[in-house]
């Protein structure tokens, strides 16, 4: 071979190639030895090429071809030779053609693996994958494998048309410091020790909040960042301790603009890299219609099972249940005083549920504190059967056509002196069907919504006082401006959730520019003109010259890219996440380190409680 260097991928060739010397870099995804003849599928990240090592091969050519072994590190070159029509395989792109092999030259060799990079199946068609623990310590190798290539490069594809769209729009993308002051935010910081300044710590950023909003100050009235943010919480399938969000901000805006910019921006992603189509607009639900309607603040509305009020039950029976739900269940009460008697009707599935399995969604329900899941069924005789049915018989008609349900539907009930633990309890119920009935829209595929109107102070009935639902930067809508003081919990926010198939995909608000209602808010929840000044100062100060409106959202990166590719893990489309216990099996991090570094930084004592 007069050079080992690549003059193509293995995703590109073609029938139009036939008869091309060329040379093919990659790794030995499978090689068959048939005794003189043997194939090898080289592999690199555009694709598969079939290599055929046989009468153009010299015998020592193919001495190397029959020591090949899985993942070897190769160079083939090679004549492009047609495949006899049996041969052509349809499901790969290169599937028309092989390179009959003339010479092969080994980069390196491999190891036997811990794990196979090809796809392996049980019988029955599920992919069976190492554990998690295995695959990060080996993730240079996890990341080989088929559907970790594609989470990555659409992960890197969607980043760029981010870029483009929001460069086309004017944004300039700016970035922030990652050393910065320790300000309280939702979770734990990450803290980093000076060495110049013993005893005191640099915080990593939970998100670039508040030098966002600086930057307003500043008059860059358009910042974009893809940026990484630290949170010391603890992990779950959509959290990781490093994260990133397209961090966006906005100034002379409103939420119109923010909410139409970022429609946009999707629209542009899905188009630009999954050739998707959004709808124009994204439907808008407000706060407490999610609950009342879906039982969470980031319902999955690819299937349309809406809960109803079954609050009128309570009065046509003497079942006890239903009274406490009912009594407060009006939307006029204030939202922490309201109850809740919630219904959901399930179609024609009646015939199905045993009651075994109905007290299975009983499980998830309580799993929420509710109380229990009352249940009835319509027979086919249009009669209550089974459950609570002993409470309601004769009263069919009523409740039937109330609640719009028919013959061989399922009835479940959740009814709670507390209103959101109604919703929230029946909600995972809705949930659960949604997965086991698999009620979900095909053609909807990705269901965006926006969720707004919510409120603005949440009770801690632990510490007994108001805190911020988002952040204290939040702008209280207007109308509320003159109550805040005096009716906290009846606030709303301007603030608005992107919702994506059931996960909270962005957040963001219109922020506070007065440092006077700033102050306000401040003191509602508790914090002492001197604590708000030590954590918040400069940005107060900063404020007092001429801060222009503004606002801003910050969608997930991860969640994104997670969600597009349907993945159940953020693990899956981060290069080098970290496990569920914030730790990198591959490198060991975090690890200990020497004493003298500890010195250095002023640490005298290390251990653990
Ligand atoms: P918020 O805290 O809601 O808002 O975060 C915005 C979005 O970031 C993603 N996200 C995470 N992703 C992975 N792992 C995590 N631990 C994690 N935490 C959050 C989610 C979430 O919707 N500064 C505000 C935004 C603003 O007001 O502009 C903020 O950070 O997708």
């Amino acid at each position: 071979m007069n050079s080992t260097k690549r003059t193509v991928t293995c995703g590109e060739l073609c029938k139009a190639d036939v008869g091309k010397t060329v040379v093919l870099n990659g790794w030995v995804s499978r090689a068959r030895d048939l005794g003189g003849l043997t194939f090898i599928m080289l592999r690199d990240r555009y694709g598969i090429t079939q290599v055929m090592v046989g009468d153009k091969a010299s015998d020592e050519v193919k001495k190397i071809a029959s020591s090949l072994k899985s993942e070897y590190c190769i160079a083939v070159e090679g004549v492009v030779a047609a495949r006899a029509d049996k041969d052509v395989n349809k499901n790969m792109a290169t599937g028309e053609v092989e390179l009959e092999a003339t010479d092969i030259e080994i980069f390196t060799t491999s190891q036997e693996l811990p794990f196979s990079i090809e796809e392996v199946r049980q019988k029955d068609g599920t992919v069976v994958l190492p554990n998690e623990d295995l695959r990060l310590k080996y993730r240079y190798l996890d990341l080989r494998r088929d559907p970790m290539q594609k989470n990555i490069i659409l992960r890197s594809q969607v980043t760029f048309a981010t870029r483009e769209y929001l460069t086309s729009k004017g944004f300039l993308e700016i970035e922030t410091p990652t050393f910065i002051k320790s300000t309280p935010e939702g979770a734990r910081d990450y803290l980093v020790p000076s060495r110049v300044h013993p005893g005191k710590f640099y915080s990593l950023p939970q998100s670039p909040q508040l030098y966002k909003q600086l930057l307003m100050v500043s008059g860059f009235d358009k910042y974009f960042q893809i940026a990484r943010c630290y949170r010391d919480e603890d992990a779950r399938g959509d959290r990781q301790p490093e994260f990133t969000q397209i961090d966006m901000e906005m100034s002379f805006t409103n939420r119109e603009e923010v909410l139409a910019t970022t429609e946009g921006m999707m629209q542009y992603i899905f188009k630009k890299t999954m050739n998707y189509d959004l709808p124009a607009t994204f439907d808008r639900i407000t706060w407490e219609d999610a609950f009342d309607l879906y039982g969470s603040d980031k319902p999955d509305l690819r299937f349309d099972l809406k809960m109803q009020d079954a609050a009128f039950m309570a009065d046509l029976s003497d079942f006890a249940a239903f009274k406490a739900g009912a009594a407060k269940a009006s939307k006029e009460f204030p939202r922490h005083e309201r109850s809740g008697c919630k219904a959901l009707v399930v179609k024609n599935v009646a015939d199905k549920y045993s009651r075994k399995m109905v007290e299975q969604l009983e499980a998830v329900a309580k799993t929420y504190k509710a109380k229990g899941l009352a249940w009835m069924k319509v027979n086919a005789e249009g009669n209550f059967e089974g459950g609570i049915s002993k409470f309601y018989a004769g009263k069919e008609a009523e409740i039937c056509s109330k609640l719009g349900a028919e013959k061989n539907d399922l009835l479940l009930f959740v009814s709670d002196e507390k209103w959101q633990l109604a919703c929230v309890a029946l909600g995972a119920v809705r949930k659960q069907l949604g997965k086991d009935l698999n009620l979900f829209n095909p053609a909807d595929e990705f269901h965006f919504a926006w969720i707004i109107d919510f409120p603005y102070f949440a009770w801690n009935e632990d510490e007994k006082h108001w805190e911020t639902e988002h952040h204290m930067f939040t702008l209280p809508q207007k109308k509320y401006w003159d109550t805040l003081e005096s009716n906290p919990g009846e606030v709303k926010g301007d603030l608005y959730d992107l919702v994506l198939n059931g996960y909270e995909l962005a957040s963001g608000s219109m922020r506070i520019n007065d440092p006077a209602l700033q102050e306000r808010i401040f003191e509602i929840v508790g914090y002492s003109r001197e604590r708000a000044e030590k954590a918040f100062g400069f940005l107060v100060t900063a404020f007092k010259y001429g801060a222009p409106p503004h606002g801003g959202i910050a969608p997930g990166l991860d969640r994104l890219i997670m969600l597009m590719r349907h993945e159940e893990s953020i693990h899956e489309v981060i290069a080098f996440p970290k496990n569920n216990l914030a730790a990198s099996p591959m490198d060991e991090c975090p690890s200990e380190v020497d004493e003298a570094q500890l010195r250095d930084l002023h640490i005298s004592c290390y251990g653990v409680e």
